[in-house]
């Protein structure tokens, strides 16, 4: 950006006027000593004050021999040493320089603490940005009440904390330019900042700034607002307030996670030229207003926009990576796709259907939650989907809609009149929810089902929720404790429950944790010597605003300590008005180390999976025939090192719950052991059946199985990135650790490795690990890492997926030693890239198109610059589409908590009363159908990969 007037070191009449102004002073005597001795202190703390050009034997500043410094009278008015190339710290009491109006110090290399300028009350211009300070003190805005320009830019302030603008500052009521770009500002934005009526510049890019832009700013003049690409995911919340800021000119909000829509009145925006909104979480139609503006720059690329594709007014707009109904600029939705779009957009865009539902056709593809008959929309199907939000009018241009299950949700505001217009409708849940009067008047064929809305009835949700109004009522759920979670299915036996002790969430957290709808996976009888079992897993309600209604656990160190708590955790859920905010007490995940004994004859050498760094993979069989995978660390390798990789693998999985990743089963920790239990895969690692799958005389994968893989990947690694409150990074994603089941549906495996980032913190610099050949350059060379780093190495493996061909191999030629380099250079050429493709593939032509769709998210995903990198959910999109799809779905549950219990529910309580019969303290997961797996396999590959740490 320019740099302004009093940027210009005394040009133009300010020069002639300083000089004028020395000369007097030099006629009229000697600069003021106290002035004279800071310079010098000044030039004497440099490394090379010989820059300055200072004489040594004149002590008349004033006078006309010293460079950069101008006088008013005796006293020293302006420093300008922008570019020198100065080295050292500056004293720190500068601000004794009480006449000081102009300080420009930008693009040297200071360093240290920026001095206090506090009480400098002249002081017009502080250009401190682009040098090396370190800190900077809390006082230094105190009375600086004439300043107008203030920039900080590219200095790394108070790294370790980051810091924020004090409220001091909003006195400078001249202040018109504050810049701050890449200065560590750490937290919101502060409220103040709009206040300032002489405010028009504001720069605050590459920060850590959290939060939403406050509501404040709808007052203010500002011209350029600049926000962008704040780190560790950035800002958050909707972007409507721009639209009252009317003097904008430039507004740059990219890289953050703002959400929402752009309002439709953005065209109001009469002085806008440049507008940026690349990669935030913005959604719903572009409005017409910003597609008639004439921008300069318009980028709206990496969003999750919906509709048609804009035709821009503005000729170098770009709105790639979004989720458009089709490509084609300008050509309408499907009209079931526009009223769904204003469903969706009544709802806040819940991100599971924003996920799902692309494309232009509602009948075609994932769809989550929706059902067709004859080419038509014909069922919404959302009960328990956290929906929070209205029911749209335009719902009633399904004609073709029969049932509207939208039970248990958070919905607020009354039915629409005109949805009585829908001929077709049989079935209307809207059960337990927040739905206001009054009830339009349906025909009596439809089958309404309103209990459980507060609102409707006049009554208060019973404390179970509601009463029974719907078909997902808890089982005998009537007292508070023995508490089964409200989606279980009918099928679920009273019994079950008399093994869950309710307890209450004895955290804070509580009243954001809402309802509970995943029952318990297993159940291990808890041991007789309870003093071996140290903790207990504790199963917290699930979170409302979790996408994926993962179930918390936590471990608890003392398994009935919390009983206590009941009472106030039934006030917090009356307070937040629905749902369960009970704690299931799980039990134990403990397995006993006799019972992993048992089933895996002893850890024999035939049960043998493979071998990691620190320890052995086993195979072990229930009774039932049922499989798992035990890993063991031995005795001897246990070191402080395993510990915690052992702790930080429990505390991952234990929390993480997705079809596409490997679920934890149990554990052990008895003496020196410590063992984890997963479920089984029986088709073992991705990579065997990719690069070694002659040798092991398997079939080669089928593109289709290779398109499949990759989406189920794409969806694991989703779901692992976007967890409510936490983000989790993988760090070693590799086709050793991907394991596929029988039916080659993949999962993620091996979580040793992920780092749980701290809260609020998407990037975390963490000890270096991964995988040659697989890592992101930043990582590789910084050990910054963000979700980012996942999506590159999610790239390679599409590409060992394309080429069949590993990520890094020696023995191959040298240009294609490293398989992105190689990959990237044949890409965009269809001959090489058709060539490069694993021999194995059928290449027909109409492969090539997702072949070459495939190739390009590859490119995509391996981009140099994580931020040119999309997220997981763009490569769910790409993909989805590619694979031909099942559903629509009947049931509710299936893919409600992303893992399916219609089967293994009966199964599990089977096998529980077996277990229990039996003393046998574990149940799985897995639908055990008695399918044998045709060889050992497992973990084999993860665990050889291991032994390389
Ligand atoms: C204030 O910022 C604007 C926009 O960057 C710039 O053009 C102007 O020169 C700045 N003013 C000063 C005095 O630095
Ligand atoms: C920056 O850090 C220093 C030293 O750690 C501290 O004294 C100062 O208050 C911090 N500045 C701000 C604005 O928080
Ligand atoms: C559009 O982009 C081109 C190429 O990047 C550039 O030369 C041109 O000035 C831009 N147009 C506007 C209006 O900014
Ligand atoms: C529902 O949305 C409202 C407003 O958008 C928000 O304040 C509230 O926190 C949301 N509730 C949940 C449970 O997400
Ligand atoms: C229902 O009402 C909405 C808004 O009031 C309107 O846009 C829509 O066309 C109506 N639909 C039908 C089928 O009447």
């Amino acid at each position: 950006m320019g740099k302004g007037n009093g940027r210009g070191g005394g040009g133009g009449g300010g020069l002639l006027l300083a000089v004028a102004l020395s000369l007097v002073a030099a006629v009229s005597g000697f600069t003021e000593p106290g002035d004279l001795a800071i310079l010098k202190q000044f030039r004497d703390g440099l490394s090379n004050p010989e820059l300055l050009q200072w004489p040594a034997n004149d002590d008349d500043p004033c006078g006309s021999k010293w460079k950069h410094v101008f006088c008013s009278g005796n006293r020293v008015s302006q420093i300008q040493v922008q570019k020198v190339g100065l080295e050292g710290p500056l004293p720190p009491n500068l601000n004794q320089l009480t006449a000081l109006s102009n300080l420009g110090l930008q693009n040297n290399r200071f360093s240290g603490a920026v001095p206090s300028l506090s009480g400098l009350a002249s002081l017009q211009y502080a250009y401190l940005d682009y040098n090396n300070f370190d800190s900077i003190p809390s006082d230094f805005f105190v009375g600086l009440e004439n300043l107008q320009v203030l920039a900080l830019d590219g200095n790394d302030l108070n790294a370790s904390t980051g810091w924020m603008f004090p409220k001091e500052l909003q006195n400078s009521a001249q202040l018109t330019n504050l810049t701050c770009n890449e200065c560590n500002l750490v937290g919101p934005v502060p409220d103040f900042l709009g206040s300032m009526a002489s405010l028009l510049v504001l720069e605050l890019s590459g920060n850590s700034l959290t939060g939403g832009i406050p509501p404040s700013f709808a007052n203010s003049s500002l011209q350029i607002l600049w926000l962008n690409n704040q780190l560790n995911g950035g800002m958050t919340g909707p972007i409507d307030v721009v639209t009252s800021m009317v003097s904008l000119k430039s507004l740059w909000l990219h890289g953050n996670s703002f959400s929402g829509t752009i309002p439709g009145n953005i065209g109001d925006l009469a002085f806008l030229k440049s507008l940026n909104l690349n990669g935030n979480q913005l959604a719903g139609l572009i409005p017409d207003s910003l597609i008639g503006m004439d921008l300069d720059v318009l980028d709206l690329n990496n969003n999750k926009f919906m509709g048609p594709t804009p035709k821009f007014k503005s000729p170098n707009a770009t709105s790639a990576s979004n989720a458009f109904c089709l490509p084609t600029p300008g050509a309408p939705c499907a009209p079931e796709v526009m009223a769904l779009i204003d469903f969706l957009t009544a709802l806040n865009f819940p991100s599971r259907l924003l996920s799902s539902w692309v494309g232009n056709d509602p009948c075609q593809g994932p769809w989550f939650g929706l059902s067709c008959n004859n080419g038509k929309v014909a069922m919404i199907n959302l009960p328990k989907n956290n929906l929070n939000g209205t029911l749209s009018p335009s719902v009633a241009k399904l004609d073709a809609l029969t049932q509207v299950r939208l039970g248990s949700n958070n919905l607020n505001g009354p039915i629409p009149d005109n949805w009585t217009s829908l001929k077709g409708l049989t079935s209307l849940d809207l059960s337990d929810n927040n739905i206001s009067p009054p009830i339009p008047a349906f025909k009596t064929s439809v089958k309404l089902l309103t209990g459980g809305n507060p609102l409707l009835t006049g009554t208060p949700a019973s404390p179970k929720g509601s009463p029974p109004s719907g078909h997902t009522k808890s089982p005998g759920g009537t007292s508070d404790s023995g508490n089964v979670p409200d989606t279980v299915s009918s099928t679920k036996p009273k019994k079950f429950k008399s093994v869950l002790a309710a307890i209450v969430a004895p955290v804070a957290s509580v009243a954001a944790l809402i309802f509970l709808a995943v029952p318990l996976f297993f159940y291990c009888k808890k041991r007789k010597e309870t003093s071996q079992a140290p903790s207990s897993l504790v199963v917290y309600p699930r979170d409302p605003s979790d996408p994926d209604n993962i179930v918390k656990i936590a471990v608890a160190s003392n398994t009935y300590g919390s009983t206590s708590l009941t009472g106030s955790g039934s006030a917090s859920r009356n307070s937040s008005g629905f749902g369960e905010s009970h704690v299931i007490e799980a039990g134990n995940l403990i397995i006993s180390v006799q019972v992993l004994r048992n089933v895996t004859k002893n850890f024999a050498r035939e049960n043998e999976l493979g071998r990691g760094g620190f320890g052995v993979v086993y195979k072990g069989e229930l009774d039932d025939g049922t499989k798992i995978a035990v890993k063991r660390m031995e005795a001897g390798v246990i070191s402080n090192k395993a510990i915690n990789e052992f702790q930080a693998e429990i505390a991952v999985l234990s929390k993480v719950r997705h079809r596409h990743l490997v679920s934890l089963l149990g554990y052990s920790i008895e003496g020196n052991e410590r063992i984890l239990v997963y479920e089984y895969m029986p088709q073992g690692a991705l990579s065997k059946h990719l690069f070694h799958w002659k040798d092991l005389k398997l079939e080669p994968l089928t593109w289709k199985r290779r398109l499949n893989i990759a989406l189920d990947v794409a969806r694991g690694m989703e779901y692992l990135h976007s967890l409510a409150h936490q983000s989790f990074i993988h760090r070693d994603l590799k086709s050793s650790n991907i394991l596929l089941g029988d039916d080659y549906r993949a999962k993620v495996s091996d979580f040793g490795l992920v780092k749980l980032a701290p809260d609020g913190e998407k990037s975390v610099v963490t000890r270096l690990a991964g995988t040659f050949g697989y890592l992101a350059p930043e990582y590789a060379v910084t050990g910054k890492i963000t979700t980012k780093a996942d999506v590159f190495s999610f790239g390679v493996v599409l590409m060992e997926l394309l080429t069949g061909l590993m990520a890094l191999d020696e023995e191959r030629p040298e240009e294609s030693q490293y398989l992105v380099g190689y990959f990237w250079n044949i890409k965009s050429d269809k001959e090489k890239l058709m060539a490069a493709i694993d021999p194995t593939l059928d290449k027909k032509e109409e492969t090539y198109e997702s072949i070459s769709t495939i190739a390009e998210l590859a490119g995509h995903c391996t981009a140099r610059e994580p931020n040119q990198r999309p997220d997981m959910g763009h490569a769910v999109n790409v993909l989805a589409p590619l694979v031909e799809k099942w559903k629509p779905f009947d049931d509710d549950y299936e893919e409600y908590s992303g893992i399916d219990y219609s089967l293994p529910l009966n199964q599990m309580v089977k096998d529980w009363q077996e277990a229990e019969s039996k003393d046998l303290s574990y149940m799985g997961l897995e639908d055990s159908k008695g399918s044998i797996p045709t060889r050992p396999a497992g973990f084999a590959d993860s665990f050889t990969s291991a032994d390389a740490r």
